[in-house]
């Protein structure tokens, strides 16, 4: 049977990363894959993390399977983190979380459930967005429908024919929606975007699906939680999928999860149901590691504090880098406007250059940056600032 098969595209982002290892240059530099860098290049364990495993060498007694839904405390951290632990909806008995595997597992759970509960909704993506999003949730069969979201000329979200776009969303489809440092453009929504985009929701009957794997690394962990915290004071259903990736830096653990908000204490119950259903049928069980992790650092005052200042420091290397790029390449014999780099947020920004100097930067200089001009700022350090921006100047000229 395997003669049928052709082989097929590998994902943008993942094979820029293969492509960055073989590379044998010494003078490379990684500015594709979402990971967070020190100024050595070095994507570090957390001290918090390093901490919270040897703790858990000593107090984990079994390796006994867990459960469809994971750690009961991972959950209810997750909770807590994404709606702050003082939110009402946590006493309204409407909303239900699942540990997953890492954020594409949890998207894709949300996904089949949507498929279970209303196969012939569409989801509308916003253009651009995340290049596996689309696969991940066609993949469970879903319609997809595009909004559009950033205008790559003017630099910024196209908040007029965006929400024009979502004035026509029919009543019971999904939009999906990015919590906060948007990926791949930086260009979040404002809170006054946010509350409008909550009253189109209720108005016209659509379901936000908000996909936020990077609280923490935009502004901090409550502003980042903005238009989770808001949309849920507002709407009867929404989902949210989560994930521990970046600002745990628990990457390979896939830590994320798969959160419902429903309008009804039973239809929460019956929702979580159907997700452990869908989970037990693609992977039975999320791995417990990263969940056990999490749940002891947020547990536990003095890990969680540190964690948190760990925190402040990935966010202030990033902004940091952009400030730093912006200034490096603002003034350019091309004339071109680097401006927008400053104003965005998280771990990523849209460069805006052409796709030929994309090629350039990597053919020419060993500098690897996603095609649709994805820059990932964590990737730029103190070692080597200087070969990137002669090499932009170089391209751009
Ligand atoms: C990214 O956007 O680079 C990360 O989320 C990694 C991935 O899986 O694509």
């Amino acid at each position: 049977m395997f003669e049928h098969l052709q082989p097929t595209k590998m994902d943008p982002i993942l094979s820029l990363m293969a492509a960055y290892r073989a590379d044998p240059r010494e003078q490379k530099i990684d500015l594709g894959v979402g990971v967070y860098m020190d100024d050595r290049g070095h994507t570090p364990v957390m001290r918090a993390v390093k901490e919270a495993e040897a703790r858990l060498m000593e107090l984990e007694d079994t390796k006994s399977y867990q459960g469809i839904a994971g750690d009961p405390q991972y959950n209810e951290h997750i909770l807590a983190l994404l709606f702050g632990a003082q939110h009402s909806i946590l006493k309204s008995g409407r909303v239900r979380t699942i540990q997953a595997p890492g954020g594409s597992g949890a998207l894709r759970v949300g996904a089949e459930l949507i498929g279970r509960a209303k196969p012939n909704a569409k989801v509308w993506v916003g253009i651009p967005t995340w290049p596996n999003h689309i696969p991940l949730i066609s993949g469970a069969g879903l319609k997809i429908q595009e909004y559009p979201y950033y205008d790559l000329v003017a630099r910024k979200i196209n908040v007029e024919a965006m929400m024009e776009t979502l004035r026509g969303v029919p009543s019971g489809d999904i939009v999906l929606l990015h919590g906060c440092c948007h990926n791949p453009t930086g260009a979040d929504l404002t809170e006054e975007q946010w509350d409008q985009i909550a009253d189109l929701a209720l108005e016209r009957g659509f379901i936000p699906y908000i996909d936020t794997a990077y609280q923490g690394l935009g502004e901090g962990l409550e502003v980042d939680a903005y238009g989770v915290r808001s949309m849920a004071m507002k709407l009867p259903e929404m989902i949210i999928a989560s994930s521990c990736s970046k600002n745990f830096g628990l990457y390979r653990e896939r830590t994320g999860s798969i959160t419902f908000l429903s309008a009804t204490p039973a239809q929460a119950d019956i929702v979580a149901s159907q997700a452990m259903s869908v989970a037990r049928q693609m992977y039975s069980m999320p791995p417990a590691h990263g969940a056990l992790l999490v749940a002891m650092i947020l547990g536990d005052q003095q890990l969680r504090a540190q964690w948190s200042q760990e925190l402040d420091e990935v966010r202030d290397r990033i902004n940091a880098m952009r400030q730093l790029l912006t200034e490096r390449i603002q003034q350019n014999d091309a004339g071109m406007d680097f401006s927008h780099i400053q104003q965005q947020r998280g771990m990523f920004s849209f460069l805006g250059i052409a796709s030929q100097q994309i090629e350039r930067l990597r053919d020419e200089y060993g500098i690897y940056i996603v095609s649709s001009t994805r820059v990932n700022l964590a990737g730029i350090n103190s070692g080597n600032i200087d070969y990137l921006a002669a090499s932009m100047h170089a391209v751009l000229g």
